[in-house]
């Protein structure tokens, strides 16, 4: 696998690869990990013909610095499970390479924004879609590959290549589930034994909720399981709520919809989504 760390050297590889007539596949990430992102990899490789992997833990998108500086970097690891899945290329740039200038972020996108996690973490989104167009305008993937965990993000950087006119094709993975049915998450590696329990717990309940909420397909009222929720020693919600997929507007019916949590256990913060229908 090629690593590469340069914009300008990146650049002159893939216009080879474009004279070649094959087509990019990109998976942005920020590191650690895991098989989630790895799902992601191999369904660029099943669709393409190279493929562009990019480390790069964004500091715009963090809502402080001890967020940005404790996210848990595991370059090497990183690298070996890369080589092993026979990813292309890594793009490795520094900050330096993706923000020559000042640290500035654009507001590009305003639809599906003011709910979910927009609500919580104001400029995390502007964050995103500025260095998502970066790498978007460096790459020129043909595909780019998203894990469904952060769906209002999907629905942004959707937005996004409508209103850059980017001719990028985002492709909307399933989340992959650990045991108790929770997407994987880099945050989940900073985990204490205990609180890998009330994650699990936490599983268990949203499945029981799921379940319910399947059968009863409409009216369905989120009170009482917001409340088993804080008792399970979940520190702070920051929403539990039910939209419609395609709109993201709130709706107590099941079909075509999604349960949306953001959640703390200890200062972890967890976000998923699980379909109701
Ligand atoms: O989902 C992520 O890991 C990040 O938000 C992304 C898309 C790599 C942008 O920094």
């Amino acid at each position: 696998m090629k690593i590469i760390r340069k914009t300008n050297e990146l650049e002159q590889i893939l216009v080879l690869i474009k004279d070649k007539g094959q087509s990019i596949g990109s998976v942005l990430t920020m590191g650690n990990l895991h098989d989630g992102h790895l799902s992601l990899i191999k369904e660029a490789q099943i669709n393409n013909d190279f493929v562009v992997t990019s480390i790069f833990i964004n500091p715009t998108q963090f809502n402080n610095e001890t967020d940005f500086s404790s996210y848990p970097k595991t370059i090497d690891d990183d690298i070996a499970k890369l080589e092993k899945i026979g990813c292309d290329l890594l793009f490795l740039p520094e900050i330096q390479e993706i923000y020559p200038g000042d640290l500035l972020k654009q507001n590009i996108v305003n639809n599906f924004r003011g709910i979910l996690c927009d609500k919580y973490r104001p400029g995390h989104f502007d964050g995103v879609t500025t260095v998502v167009d970066i790498f978007f305008s460096i790459i020129k993937p043909n595909a780019s590959y998203f894990g469904e965990k952060d769906f209002q993000q999907i629905k942004i950087i959707q937005e996004l290549v409508k209103i850059k006119n980017h001719n990028i094709k985002i492709v909307s993975c399933p989340s992959i589930r650990d045991d108790s049915g929770m997407s994987l998450s880099s945050r989940n590696s900073k985990f204490t034994n205990d609180q890998s329990k009330i994650f699990n717990q936490l599983g268990s309940k949203i499945y029981e909720f799921i379940n319910f909420c399947k059968k009863k397909s409409s009216n369905i009222n989120l009170d009482n399981f917001k409340k088993q929720i804080l008792e399970n020693s979940i520190n702070k919600i920051d929403y539990i709520e039910i939209r419609n997929e395609n709109n993201l507007d709130i709706t107590n019916v099941s079909s075509k919809a999604r349960l949306f949590i953001a959640l703390y256990i200890g200062e972890i913060r967890i976000i998923d989504n699980f379909k109701l229908y």
